[in-house]
């Protein structure tokens, strides 16, 4: 597929179809994610894949199964969120959190190795090993669509932070950007609707 093309049909879904992805397209998408720019040209990069589904339920086990739509309201109204886009996109994502991860066709927990400690930072270069990763991890997405693969990423909680780490065993130097689900999307997935935007209305040619 055309890389625009690809990148013009990525999207994150939260529904999947009960359907593995063959562990030669797994490694085509990570290959994938290891071309991307790396801020000290190592790529120190590791990923831990978690397909039983025995493993795959003690890995997601802290995060919150069931949401109610006045409790997601209320977290919403509590950071003053007034778009109505953003909050239908909150009141469609947050209570597929457990399930979406749960069911996809491949959940893959994407490692980095991290010399300081990542929520300290006392520069922006702090946080290239970071800013690095997910340049990896957009690249994994890109080539995901390229095979009618799609997904979506989420940020683990503090809590849920060291109960994967303990699962995985991961050194003591490495830390999680994310769990990425990937897979088939289910016959009712669709995108949540996002706000249009135009790079015309986003360029500032010369100054702000
Ligand atoms: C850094 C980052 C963190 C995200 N965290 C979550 C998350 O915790 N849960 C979730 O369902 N989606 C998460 N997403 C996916 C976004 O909600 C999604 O990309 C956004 O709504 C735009 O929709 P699209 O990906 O379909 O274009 C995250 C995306 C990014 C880039």
């Amino acid at each position: 597929m055309d890389a625009y093309k690809a990148l013009a049909s990525r999207k994150s879904i939260r529904d999947f179809k009960n359907q593995a992805i063959d562990k030669k397209i797994i490694k085509k998408i990570i290959n994938a994610g290891l071309c991307a720019p790396s801020n000290n040209h190592l790529r120190e990069w590791e990923f831990v894949i978690v397909q039983d589904r025995a493993a795959r339920l003690k890995v997601i086990d802290k995060i919150q199964k069931k949401y109610t739509q006045k409790g997601i309201e209320a977290w919403l109204d509590s950071w003053n969120s007034t778009d109505s886009v953003q909050r239908a996109c909150y009141l469609a994502a947050v209570p597929k959190q457990y399930t979406m991860l749960l069911t996809a066709g491949c959940l893959i927990l994407p490692f980095f190795r991290q010399p300081g400690p990542l929520l300290k930072p006392k520069s922006l270069s702090d946080l290239n090993a970071l800013a690095s990763i997910w340049c990896c991890i957009e690249n994994m997405l890109i080539a995901a669509a390229a095979e009618g693969i799609y997904g979506v990423t989420r940020i683990p909680f503090s809590k849920e932070i060291n109960h994967i780490k303990e699962i995985c065993k991961s050194p003591e130097d490495y830390e999680i950007a994310c769990y990425l689900a990937l897979g088939y999307p289910g016959d009712q997935a669709k995108q949540t609707r996002q706000r249009p935007v135009k790079a015309q209305e986003k360029i500032h040619w010369n100054s702000w």
